[in-house]
């Protein structure tokens, strides 16, 4: 019987999945179910390959199959079939290596035709390039395609093996709500305006810091989650509003209690795609990573290390840099194999290129056989070039750039350099994955436009124990008990050892300006807690798509996320953000200004 152009499912059975089909399976009767990949009509013979989510089985109608040719004819791509037949040995001939059914093959008995399809608007069988817009409107399609379905699927076991993982370690999974109260990381919050409570607002969570500390005052003592987080900030191919974290929290730790369980939960994941995790993930400290690379998540997989070269120029006649010098700035360079015969147009654009991180020159240094060219004016005298050359370790063919200026446009141009000219140029290893553990974080950091101090993590931070005495004083010199995990130049966790001590609490508050009976409205329930016998605690948060990435090699989150959002932070199946009918304004007491 059939209904329209299709026939019913009824009730027919799936014994096996196309893909799984072996020579194991040779002369049984199986009914497979999937899409049509691709049909090949060679007059009297019809090759049909079918997929479903494990892969692709080729199944054949023979020529004197009258009913079923014709029938088979009418398919076409991405149509739904339910298709029954003996499973039967291909001959040698035929057998395709390329799919991992091709000894075998389908002799279709019945062809159920399930569902019809509109010809899909890019193809679903092939990798074909197709713009990014394209797939995400249409993202059931591009998920159906091979690529999406092994991120997909590779995203699943993570989180099994991270469930599993850390419940052998003894940590419970413990849900916290969406609907709260912002706590600031940063970012803005997405507001959740309150229908019962008129002008009042809910906050989705930045990160669940708040509830995991108190989980940890609570007495659960191994706390994670794996847990979706909202925030409002400038996107990038690394960020989403909404991202998921890996939300870990323990009571009595030091550094090293956290640094070990996230590597052995590391080991874990990335050993699902074959790529080891060292036995101890090397450490540096911020400032370490700061002086050799400009940033505190380097990419170590390439050297192109930052060189001061403030002591020749300190007394130069040219009067930018000794301008820059004498005000408490910074000269540096990175040493560029390959680039010294870089064109007057290439340099030109990475000049532009630093400009976007505020730097107003790029100088150069490069030694030939003839000498040592630079851009440098004429007043420079030689000497300085060759001392700058020479702490550089400049050799023939090397190109050294150079930025002077405040310390952070200088490290900022640099570091973004690096990693620009290592890309441009070839030098990031294939397949290689550098961790390292960043620590030593300054606890604040002076914001001069805001003209206060902000955390560096978040306030929640404990400052070591031998610098808490400056936290009046000086607090640019507190050090944090915080530390971030990097991977090939990404951050992919950060986290802390918290403060455990109200009165601290209090005084972090206060480095920040945060006035106490502010704190008490915006904090004032973890002040409380704080007072209740809170353990000693610390933790850490996973970026799980950033892993995601990276694990599966991607050059996006997008491409590990099932349904993403665009870099404008839409939903462009959906069609989200999208207006909302004037009653709904209504009932939330919302005006929509302008
Ligand atoms: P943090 O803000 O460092 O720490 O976040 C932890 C990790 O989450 C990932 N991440 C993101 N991934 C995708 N899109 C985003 N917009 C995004 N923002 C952050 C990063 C980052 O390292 N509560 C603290 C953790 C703690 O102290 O335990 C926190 O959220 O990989």
């Amino acid at each position: 019987m059939s209904s329209g152009h299709t026939d019913p499912l009824g009730d027919l059975q799936r014994t096996e999945y196309c893909g799984n089909l072996r020579p194991q399976h040779v002369g049984q009767e199986m009914t497979v179910m999937g899409w049509v990949d691709r049909r090949r009509d060679l007059g009297g013979l019809i090759f049909i390959d079918l997929r479903d989510r494990e892969g692709v089985v080729q199944v054949v109608v023979n020529p004197d199959q009258t009913e079923l040719l014709e029938k088979s004819r009418r398919l076409r791509s991405e149509y739904v079939l339910a298709v029954t037949g003996k499973v039967v040995e291909r001959s040698e001939d035929t057998v395709n290596p390329e799919i991992a059914t091709g000894k075998v093959e389908i002799q279709a008995e019945s062809i159920h035709l399930l569902a019809t399809s509109k010809t899909p608007p890019f193809p679903i069988n092939k990798e074909a390039a197709t713009a990014e817009e394209n797939r995400l409107r249409h993202r059931y399609l591009d998920l159906r395609r091979p690529r999406l379905q092994r991120n997909i699927r590779l995203r699943h076991q993570v989180c099994m093996a991270v469930r599993n993982h850390l419940d052998t370690q003894g940590f419970l999974e413990i849900e916290t709500p969406f609907l709260t109260k912002s706590t600031p990381e940063g970012a803005r919050d997405y507001l959740v305006p309150s229908r019962i409570y008129p002008g009042e607002f809910y906050a989705l969570p930045q990160s669940p810091q708040i509830f995991k500390q108190l989980l940890m005052i609570s007495g659960f003592d191994k706390y994670f989650q794996i847990v979706r987080c909202f925030r409002d900030e400038d996107l990038r191919a690394d960020r989403q509003p909404e991202f998921t974290q890996v939300d870990i929290e323990m009571s009595f730790p030091q550094e090293g209690t956290v640094f070990s369980v996230v590597e052995s939960l590391l080991r874990e994941v990335f050993a699902l795609n074959g790529i080891s995790v060292p036995d101890q993930v090397p450490r540096m400290s911020y400032q370490e990573a700061i002086r050799r690379f400009g940033t505190d998540h380097p990419d170590t997989r390439f050297a192109l290390e930052l060189v001061d070269l403030s002591e020749p120029f300190q007394e130069t006649p040219f009067q930018v840099f000794r301008t820059i010098l004498k005000a408490g700035g910074s000269v540096k360079g990175i040493c560029v194999p390959g680039a010294g015969s870089f064109s007057r147009r290439e340099l030109d654009e990475l000049t532009e290129f630093v400009g976007n991180f505020g730097a107003r020159a790029l100088s150069w240094i490069r030694r030939s056989q003839s000498g040592l060219g630079s851009s440098f004016p004429r007043v420079v005298p030689v000497g300085e070039l060759e001392r700058a050359a020479e702490l550089a370790e400049l050799t023939e063919g090397e190109l050294l750039l150079i930025l002077a200026g405040e310390h952070r446009v200088v490290h900022d141009g640099l570091a973004a350099l690096r990693s620009h000219l290592a890309e441009r140029l070839d030098l990031l290893p294939e397949d290689e994955h550098r961790f390292v553990w960043i620590s030593e974080f300054p606890l604040l950091e002076w914001d001069e436009k805001e003209g206060r101090f902000f955390s560096l993590h978040h306030p929640f931070t404990s400052p070591t124990d031998e610098s808490l005495g400056l936290l009046e004083s000086d607090p640019a010199r507190v050090r944090a008990r915080a530390y971030d995990i990097v991977l090939n130049g990404l951050e992919i966790g950060g986290g802390s050892i918290r403060i455990h001590n109200p009165a601290v609490q209090r005084q972090v508050f206060q480095a920040l300006g945060i006035a106490d009976d502010e704190a008490e409205q915006r904090f004032g329930f973890l002040l409380e807690a704080l007072q209740y016998g809170a353990p000693p605690h610390g933790g850490i948060a996973l970026g799980l798509d950033r892993i995601m990435m990276l694990l599966a090699g991607e050059p996006s989150i997008r491409e590990v996320i099932a349904f993403p959002k665009t870099a404008r932070a839409q939903d462009l199946m959906c069609g989200a953000p999208s207006p909302v009918k004037q009653q709904q304004l209504k009932e939330l007491f919302l005006k929509i200004l302008g």
